[in-house]
C-alpha cells in the first residue's frame, strides 16, 4: 500500500452512530483528514441479512477507495460482524481495514481474563456470535452472556434518550435474567455511548459499562505509528457524506459528534 500521510481515514456505519466513533478519532488523532459516510438509506443494519449488509459495505468501501483513504474503520458492529473478513479480502493492498470488534476483545482479554461479561447489541451482532468466538480465542476464560436489544439503536436514532421512555426500555432489557452477575457490561453498537449514562444509572456504578470508541481510535493510532501513517499537522478536512438525507439526521450529528456537520447526499446506487 503505498499511501500519504495525509490521506484521509474513512469511517462508516449504517448511519449516524459511528460518528461516536468518529469523534474518539477525532479527539485522538486532530489532524487526520477524515471522510464519514453513513448509510442512512438502509439503516438499520441490526435487522437486515448478512448479504445485504456485504453488499452495502462493498459499496461504501468503493466510494472511500475511490477518495484515496489509507485506513477504512467500520464504525458499526453489525457490518463489523458481517463483513470485516469480506472486505479485508476485498480491499486487499488498498487500504488497511480496522473493525469495531476486534480491539474490543482485545481490552477485555487483557482486562477481564475469568470474568463474566454481559454484551448488548443488535439482532445481526448478538447473532452472529462474534465476540463469543474471538473471545474463545483468546482463551482467557471469559464468560459472555449476549442479549439482542433491537429496540435502543432506533430509539436513539430518533433522539430518545435520557427520558422516562427510554429509561424504561433500558431497565426493561437489562432486567433480562441473561444479564445476571455480570462484571462488567460491553456495548456492542456505536449508537450506545449517547446512553452510557443511563445504564451506568441502572447498574449504579458497581459494574463497569465499556464501549468501543476510544478502543477502536487507539487501535487506528497504533496502526499509523507503526506504518508511519501519521498525520502530525495541519487543520484536517472532514467531509460527511450520507446515502440518504434528512434535516433530521443533520440534526442529530450533534448529539453523535459534539457539533453539528453538514451531511452531503451520496446515494450508493444511481
Ligand atoms: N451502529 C450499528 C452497530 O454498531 C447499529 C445500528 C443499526 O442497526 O444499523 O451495530
Amino acid at each position: 500500500m503505498n499511501k500519504s500521510v495525509s490521506a484521509p481515514i474513512g469511517i462508516f456505519d449504517s448511519g449516524i452512530g459511528g460518528l461516536t466513533v468518529a469523534d474518539a478519532i477525532r479527539q485522538l488523532l486532530p489532524h487526520e483528514n477524515m471522510i464519514y459516510f453513513g448509510d442512512t438509506a438502509h439503516l438499520p443494519y441490526g435487522d437486515k441479512s448478512e448479504a445485504a449488509i456485504q453488499a452495502y459495505s462493498i459499496k461504501i468501501a468503493d466510494v472511500l477507495l475511490k477518495k484515496g483513504c489509507k485506513v477504512i474503520v467500520i464504525a458499526c458492529n453489525s457490518a463489523s460482524s458481517a463483513a470485516y473478513e469480506l472486505l479485508k479480502e476485498y480491499v486487499r493492498k488498498d487500504a488497511h481495514i480496522i473493525n469495531v470488534i476486534d480491539p474490543m476483545v482485545d481490552y477485555l482479554t487483557r482486562h477481564y481474563g475469568g470474568k463474566t461479561i454481559g454484551l448488548i447489541g443488535t439482532k445481526r451482532t448478538v447473532h452472529s456470535g462474534i465476540y463469543a468466538q474471538k473471545l474463545k480465542e483468546g482463551d482467557k476464560n471469559i464468560l459472555l452472556h449476549s442479549l439482542a436489544t433491537p429496540l435502543l439503536a432506533p430509539m436513539i436514532e430518533e433522539g430518545f434518550f435520557n427520558n422516562q421512555i427510554s429509561h424504561e426500555i433500558i431497565a426493561q432489557y437489562l432486567s433480562d435474567a441473561t444479564l445476571e452477575n455480570i462484571d462488567a457490561l460491553v456495548l456492542a453498537c456505536t449508537h450506545y455511548p449517547l446512553i452510557k449514562k443511563e445504564i451506568n444509572e441502572f447498574y449504579q456504578n458497581r459494574i463497569d459499562v465499556l464501549d468501543s470508541a476510544e478502543v477502536v481510535a487507539k487501535a487506528l493510532c497504533e496502526y499509523l505509528i507503526e506504518n508511519q501513517l501519521l498525520n502530525q499537522s495541519g487543520k484536517p478536512e472532514r467531509h460527511f457524506f450520507v446515502s440518504d438525507y434528512t434535516e433530521a439526521f443533520e440534526a442529530s450529528t450533534r448529539l453523535f459528534f459534539h457539533e453539528l456537520v453538514a451531511l452531503e447526499r451520496h446515494p450508493l446506487w444511481n
